[in-house]
């Protein structure tokens, strides 16, 4: 199996777990806790479709090589200068709550599994960035 559809697959077991996106929230809170105010008024289907959408252009961006530019415009205009002013010690922590969460749920997860979605994220963190 190629890399990208292991991980593929090692996010589809994990979203198979109800808990999956409450644990990342509480991982996400833990490890950077001033964010949490900013999701009082969120509501949980946004919040789940937030990561799915994000981990899915992540994943389809590291199969193809390439950006999917108006999704990386929305979030930046949405999370960057112009709004919520994150900063790339913030994604340094989504990145880690999520390789977590991702550790803590996914039965099959080896530590080579957890180094290629590391690899992943933070190439897509790198272009959000830019
Ligand atoms: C510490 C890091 C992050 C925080 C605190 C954060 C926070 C938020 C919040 C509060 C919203 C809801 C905005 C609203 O509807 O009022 C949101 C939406 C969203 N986030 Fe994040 N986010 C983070 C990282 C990321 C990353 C890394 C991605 C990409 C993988 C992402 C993708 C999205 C998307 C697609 C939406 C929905 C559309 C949009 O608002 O642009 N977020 N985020």
């Amino acid at each position: 199996m190629g890399q990208l559809t292991e991980l593929t697959e090692s996010f589809r077991r994990c979203t198979a777990q109800p808990y999956f996106f409450d644990r990342f929230y509480a991982r996400l809170f833990e490890l950077l806790p001033s964010v949490k105010p900013l999701f009082d008024k969120v509501e949980m289907e946004h919040q789940q479709a937030m990561i799915r959408k994000g981990i899915t252009s992540f994943l389809l961006m590291a199969a193809s090589g390439n950006a999917d530019s108006e999704f990386l415009h929305g979030v930046r205009h949405s999370h960057g200068e112009e709004g919520m002013k994150l900063t790339g010690r913030d994604y340094g922590y989504w990145v880690d709550a999520m390789i977590d969460t991702i550790q803590a749920t996914d039965p099959d997860y080896t530590r080579e599994l957890g180094d290629a979605w590391r690899r992943v994220l933070e190439r897509g963190i790198q272009e959000l960035m830019r």
